[in-house]
């Protein structure tokens, strides 16, 4: 027996810096050489230096849990280090005791804060950018330095240097919230960038989020320009402490960067690059004193991923296209991507070479640039004569293809793309015996590296790249098999909160920017509950619901305003109704179906999380609730023998996944959805709203056959439609290109959008078979339950469980079925063989139906019948 601990983590996080819960989760992995390893027992114990317990020894604790164990020490103070092992006690008796993590608090208390919130004097206007400030600061440092904390922030985005060299690898830092009432401050360890005497901070400030354009609106929707704090911790060797901090006494001077902004692009002028700007001893004696300023706003530790470059990806020349007036040249990366390119030239001096991006190329090879709307994505760079390295700092684009425009030549050898997004780390994989469907498994994961950068978002490129409700709630289940995103949607989570209307109302994104008020209405608002809820079931994350429990009950409660006897979105009602099974194909869902549904939906999570928190009282009001409007549901839409009116393809599948038809009910309503299926000649029709449940509902229901041949289904409407159009990502519409009517109308034509990507769970799930027990969060019991089918002759999944790696993966083989799967330590898993398997046999000992299993990997053989 060799157990073993490794991925000791602190509020997800491995050694974080810079933490604000003041009583911080714990979990790791355990890893043992035998099956059915279970933890007996653990203890925790944590001190101020490594081997001290000063700070909490949770003593021999006899518990199974091995992930989100609660602090319960001594208080934290801020800028103290906990460092902490665990022992573990397995029930077989062996012992394993982990090497030592750490973590670190960061400023807890507002009065930690001494630093000024300073700025340039220059603003732009709503419509006119300012050039990107370069704020500078010297300070002696006299003594041996024992560790130096740098605790930074801007409104706006910053890239922070000290003495010239870079301060950590975040981009477009401090990100996205909403700013008025929240922004996040990194933590780095600049201790080794020190040097003894005399040393310089150095701060390029960008417009981001905060005074950008934000959608298709003007710039400044927070603030006239960006704003910087930071505070440089020293501590010194022989005990004293002194604090850097921003101030007066800073200077600043614009440079190269002329204009930046997300949804414009970026401006540089390569010949005023301030060489050396960041270095102590740079003549500063013309920079301008900065301002210091006022703001009202609550500082929040950082506790998500960062964005950052995350692969880099070479480019292939498309065409070089020459008129009279200039050459451009176009560069295909192969790859639809989310973040801005490197190009490596030569030209005259004061030449300007501008870039355009495109996610598509017109029928004549030009760039499809018009649904990017108002965004103009556009970067341009004038030269200095030498080699230089063209590469925006402060904004982004959604892109396949660059165009290079303005010189004779440009090798593709000397081009990059520079793929960016928040960095969570990568959690699962799903790859079977169809190319189309890895290729489709491959687009979902990179609509969703392109719509995570810092906010979930609906789209990357155009003007718009806004934390839609309705689409994180639609992709959020496969977002958690592909990624790690706990802290990502706790984040998301915070940016609801902060939306919420005095009335209770979440708007349709956030952070909220107002774009049709204070009401998402139906599937968008809904995020609220269902996000949260998806989280804690994946996570097993308690947190999420407590900390937003209120709020949430607030929403709930405001649904009132937009019901009529407890009919959602009722006709006649003059606030926003919503946006109804968005780009379905043909087959409107009426808006108060949709919207009654989902206030059952919702009422009735609201009642679980009432549950699992103890609000006894909430969770029979609300289920009560729940109750109450499936009635009126039923009442309303669904007729005595099962029908649902008027019966769209979402209409059956909300009544059916969200349970609200009597059992006896179920098989017609069954039976009318796959009619309609088969009436359309074997398509689907739904929108946003009904095709994340779709493959689930027909899986339910005994027509795994009819969901199987959506999936497999390659002509429009149709997941592998656009896979077969050689697409890289999900797109926004089944019919973004098609043959016949070639683009779709640009005012809304995305090739990059999560949304359709939620068949992602149903692959996971299902086809390979990895699922989470309807009674037991976070994987600690869950199901493995695979059922092969549309031809398929093999498919495997792995997942990272918050306990370790789950696999599950399996192939036919003529009238053969073999089936391997792992189950992580401390965890067990109700295997079910599929129904089509006869004569099991589990490791070679026959067995005859689902069982349920401790840690290890398994093989399973059977005799395929494939179906009739
Ligand atoms: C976005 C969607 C969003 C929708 C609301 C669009 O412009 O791109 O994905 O959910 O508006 O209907």
């Amino acid at each position: 027996m060799n157990t073993t601990l490794s991925n000791l983590r602190c509020e997800y996080l491995t050694d974080p810096m810079g933490l604000d819960v003041r009583q911080p989760r714990l979990s790791w992995w355990i890893e043992s050489d035998v099956r059915d390893a279970r933890q007996a027992a653990f203890q925790v114990q944590i001190g101020t230096a490594p081997g001290t317990v000063d700070l909490w020894d949770s003593g021999r604790v006899e518990s199974d849990q091995s992930t989100q164990v609660e602090y319960a020490g001594a208080a934290l103070r801020s800028g103290l280090i906990a460092h902490w092992t665990v022992r573990v006690w397995m029930a077989d008796g062996s012992v394993a005791v982990s090497d030592s993590a750490k973590w670190e608090m960061g400023l807890l208390d507002p009065a930690d804060w001494t630093a000024d919130w300073i700025q340039s004097t220059i603003a732009g206007g709503p419509r006119t950018t300012a050039p990107s400030p370069h704020i500078r600061h010297e300070f002696q440092v006299g003594k041996d330095v024992a560790s130096a904390r740098l605790y930074i922030t801007a409104l706006g985005v910053y890239e922070a240097e000290l003495n010239g060299a870079r301060v950590g690898d975040a981009e477009l830092a401090p990100g996205w919230t909403d700013f008025a009432k929240r922004v996040r401050y990194q933590t780095y360890d600049v201790q080794p960038l020190l040097t003894p005497g005399t040393n310089c901070l150095g701060v390029l400030l960008g417009d981001g989020w905060y005074c950008g354009h934000l959608e298709w609106r003007d710039r400044q929707r927070y603030g006239d320009r960006p704003k910087l704090l930071a505070q440089l911790h020293l501590q010194y060797a022989d005990g004293s402490h002194e604090v850097v901090t921003t101030n007066e006494s800073w200077k600043f001077e614009t440079g190269h960067i002329q204009e930046s902004d997300i949804m414009m692009g970026e401006a540089q002028d390569l010949r005023r690059v301030l060489q050396g700007w960041s270095q102590p001893g740079y003549d500063d004696s013309k920079w301008r004193s900065v301002e210091t300023v006022e703001v009202q706003t609550t500082l929040v530790a950082q506790r998500e991923p960062l964005v950052k470059v995350i692969e880099e990806i070479p480019a292939r020349i498309a065409e070089v296209r020459k008129n009279w007036a200039r050459t451009d040249h176009i560069f295909d990366f192969g790859q639809n991507l989310v973040g801005r390119v490197r190009v490596r030239l030569t030209g005259a001096a004061g030449t300007t070479v501008r870039f355009r991006f495109a996610e598509r190329l017109n029928p004549d090879g030009t760039m499809y640039t018009a649904n990017y709307r108002a965004a103009r994505s556009t970067d341009y760079f004038t030269l200095t004569g030498g080699e230089d390295v063209l590469e925006p700092k402060f904004t982004f684009h959604g892109f396949q293809y660059l165009e290079v425009s303005g010189l004779e030549s440009v090798l593709a050898e000397n081009v990059t793309a520079v793929v960016m997004h928040s960095a969570w780390e990568p959690a699962g994989n799903f790859d079977c015996s169809e190319p189309l469907l890895n290729q489709l498994q491959h687009n979902i994961q990179w609509g969703w590296k392109g719509n995570s950068l810092d906010v979930p978002t609906d789209c990357p490129q155009r003007d718009e790249r806004l934390g839609w409700t309705g689409d994180a709630q639609v992709f959020v289940r496969t977002a958690c098999f592909n990624a790690d995103v706990a802290t990502f949607f706790a984040k998301y989570q915070q940016d609801l909160t902060d939306s919420q209307s005095d009335l209770g109302q979440i708007p349709p994104v956030a952070p909220n920017t107002q774009v049709v008020g204070a009401d998402g209405g139906p599937a968008w608002s809904d995020a609220f509950v269902i996000c949260p809820w998806t989280i804690y079931r994946a996570y097993g994350d308690l947190r999420i619901l407590s900390d937003h429990y209120e709020p949430m009950k607030r929403w709930v409660d405001s649904l009132q305003i937009s019901s009529k006897d407890l009919i959602r979105s009722y006709e006649g009602y003059a606030g926003f109704l919503g946006f109804g099974d968005w780009l379905n194909t043909n087959a409107e869902t009426p808006i108060d179906l949709i919207g009654t549904a989902f206030y059952a939906y919702s009422a009735r999570l609201l009642a679980k999380m009432a549950t699992v928190l103890g609000h006894k009282a909430d969770a029979a009001e609300y289920g009560e609730l729940s109750e109450k409007v499936a009635t009126a549901f039923r009442r309303r839409y669904i007729t005595p023998n099962g029908l649902v009116t008027p019966g769209s393809q979402t209409a059956y599948v909300l009544a059916l996944h969200f349970d609200l038809l009597p059992e006896e009910q179920r098989e017609a309503a069954t039976v009318a959805l796959v009619n309609d299926i088969g009436r359309r000649g074997w398509h689907l029709s739904t929108g946003f709203v009904g095709t994340p449940y779709l493959n689930h509902v027909l899986t339910a229901g005994g027509r795994l056959d009819v969901a199987y041949r959506l999936l497999n289904q390659t002509s429009w409407p149709s997941w592998l439609y656009s896979v077969t159009q050689g697409a890289t990502t999900i797109w926004e519409r089944w019919d973004g290109w098609t043959h016949d009517k070639g683009f779709q109308d640009p005012g809304m034509n995305s090739f990059n959008h999560y949304a359709y990507g939620a068949i992602g769970d149903w692959m996971y799930a299902v086809v390979a078979g990895i699922e989470l027990d309807p009674e037991v969060t976070g994987y600690k019991r869950f199901r493995l339950e695979a059922r092969p089918g549309g031809g398929l002759t093999q498919a495997s999944a792995s997942f990272r469980s918050p306990y370790g790696l789950i696999a599950s993966g399996w192939t036919i083989v003529g009238d053969r079925f073999v089936w391997e799967f792992t189950i992580p330590t401390n965890t067990s898993a109700t295997v079910t063989a599929p129904p089509e398997a006869t004569k099991l046999a589990l490791d070679g000992k026959a067995i005859d139906g689902p069982t349920h299993l401790g840690s290890g990997t398994y093989r399973l053989e059977a005799t395929w019948a494939t179906p009739a």
